[in-house]
């Protein structure tokens, strides 16, 4: 069989890994796949220095890839909402499968994404969107899929919870710490996202979809970052025995979902008090399951890839399943059987 054709939107951080573990575990990819998988073309403004990209194909022009008709699959790590919007909205007007890592896209325009996808019956995953390389949606999803959701609670922005740390335990500035993100390629292009909690939001709005079946309404959720806390704060909720951590909660309530981001005070000897550095945690609580908790890299060139790389396994598992039987786990059901309520 011909191996599945991928095209990569977007070599920077998450897009070099995810070339590099393409390459690097390409035999074990494809026999958990049950096809080879090759990049056939890459759209990038330059190369990343840390990816060896040989004879891939390469251009500029993002608009390229998604009308390449040998492309199967479009994966988009260009981030940004609009530009990401016209080549998401094209690759599915195309009959491509879609994998993306944007939570923002996500977040503000998932509805209209995913009410395309089913028109055209082609799959868009976002396994990445949320919590790095924590497989948290697909866990929700099928791992949990017995289950009334109550509520969703974590700390799922790895910027904020890096600031946090490093503020507590090594006593370092803010701006410091925030700088130093950015150069490891945690923080978003536009770094107030983290630290006002905006990506935050963006992801609990895609998990409250998920665990609730209710459309993203990320203009409901009730967000406040961390730049007003300052060092003072951070040692003395020490001192009480507590640690601030900035939460994302979906609950169900009585009144519908209630969706909010904000810091939190947690006593220290909790679980989600010491998830430190760029880790984040989700905990779920199902009413069969009881609370289950979810741990790992939150932002990383490899750790987000992971989950990339994931979605496009699932995605040529789809492809080459009897249509008949296909099971369609990785297209977002909109659903209103209740509603946001902040
Ligand atoms: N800026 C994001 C974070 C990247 O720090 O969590 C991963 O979504």
């Amino acid at each position: 069989m011909n191996p599945v054709k991928v095209g990569i939107c977007g070599l920077g951080t998450v897009g070099g890994g995810t070339f590099n573990v393409l390459q690097r575990n390409a035999q074990e990819i494809a026999r958990r796949a049950g096809r080879e998988i090759e990049v056939a073309q890459i759209a990038a403004r330059s190369i990343n220095p840390l990816c060896q990209t040989g004879s891939t194909l390469i251009t500029d022009d993002v608009f390229e890839v998604v009308n390449n008709p040998d492309i199967d699959i479009v994966v988009e790590l260009i981030g940004g909402y609009t530009l990401a919007r016209d080549l998401v909205l094209k690759a599915i007007e195309n009959g491509k499968h879609v994998v993306t890592a944007n939570k923002a896209l996500i977040a503000v325009h998932g509805n209209e994404i995913f009410t395309k996808a089913e028109e055209k019956g082609v799959i868009v995953a976002f396994e990445a969107s949320v919590a790095g390389g924590i497989p948290v949606i697909k866990t929700i999803r099928e791992g949990l899929s017995g289950n009334r959701i109550n509520w969703v609670a974590g700390i799922i922005n790895g910027t904020g919870n890096f600031i946090l740390t490093e503020m507590r335990e090594k006593g370092r500035a803010f701006a410091d710490v925030l700088k130093e993100a950015q150069a490891l390629g945690y923080a978003e292009a536009d770094p107030t996202f983290d630290i006002e909690g905006i990506d935050a939001a963006h992801k609990l709005t895609i998990l409250a979809s998920i665990a609730f079946g209710i459309p993203l309404q990320f203009e409901k959720a009730y967000t406040e970052g961390i730049t007003k806390l300052t060092s003072e704060d951070v040692l003395y909720a020490d001192a009480l025995g507590y640690r601030i951590k900035h939460l994302g909660v979906a609950k169900r309530t009585p009144q519908g979902i209630e969706l909010r981001v904000h810091p939190t005070l947690i006593p220290a000897e909790r679980l989600l008090a010491n998830v430190n550095g760029v880790m984040n945690a989700v905990m779920v609580n199902g009413d069969a399951v009881g609370s289950t908790l979810y741990y790992g890299a939150g932002a990383g060139m490899e750790a987000t890839a992971s989950a990339v790389v994931a979605d496009i396994v699932d995605v040529v598992r789809v492809m080459t399943s009897d249509p008949e039987n296909r099971v369609p786990h990785l297209a977002f059901q909109p659903s209103s059987l209740s509603d946001v309520a902040v």
